[in-house]
């Protein structure tokens, strides 16, 4: 297993479907966790202090609200450590993403957007860290991002189709 996601609580799993689908896609193995940086404190970093020997070369830490997970986790590994920040009421994000982004130095997170392509992003990003060392993946990522310029390119003539026969 390459990835380890983390996320602070059930409640955020929906969410994460993007990262977990694109990461299947990407074929890289990974495995997600409940665990808190606040209700299960213990857990988590005997988590993150055990994962390195089950092969564990990136986390992604998904919390919203007080999101001191991804922090936390980073504070505890030497491992690339990139931080989702969820988006719920009544703050819609904008706390999660404080607490996740704004790390003191020394003690990096890569943080990706609150919502949208966030979770898809993370994924995309542990691939890219991943592919550093590994061809295939490098390959499956190139045909991911040659695909989707495909796909834009593709609508934009579509439009002009359209607006063309106006
Ligand atoms: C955070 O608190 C979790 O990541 C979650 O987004 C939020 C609320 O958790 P629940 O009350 O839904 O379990 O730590």
């Amino acid at each position: 297993m390459k990835v380890a996601i983390l996320m602070g609580s059930d409640s955020d799993l929906p969410r994460l479907e993007a990262c977990f689908e694109k990461l299947r896609e990407l074929e890289i193995p990974y495995e997600a966790r409940v665990l808190s940086a606040h209700r299960t404190p213990d857990a988590a970093v005997r988590y993150v202090r055990e994962a390195p020997a089950k092969g564990v070369r990136v986390f992604i830490c998904a919390a919203g609200s007080a999101a001191h997970l991804a922090g936390v986790v980073a504070g505890h590994t030497d491992l690339p450590v990139i931080g989702i920040p969820l988006d719920n009421p009544p703050l819609g994000g904008l706390d999660a993403l404080l607490s996740t982004v704004q790390m003191p130095g020394g003690v990096p997170v890569a943080t990706v957007a609150v919502g949208g392509g966030g979770p898809m992003n993370a994924a995309l990003l542990a691939a890219r860290i991943l592919a550093l060392v590994d061809a295939p993946l490098a390959r499956r990522l190139e045909q991911f991002r040659v695909g989707q310029t495909e796909k834009v390119l593709q609508k934009d003539a579509a439009l002009q189709a359209r607006l063309a026969a106006r």
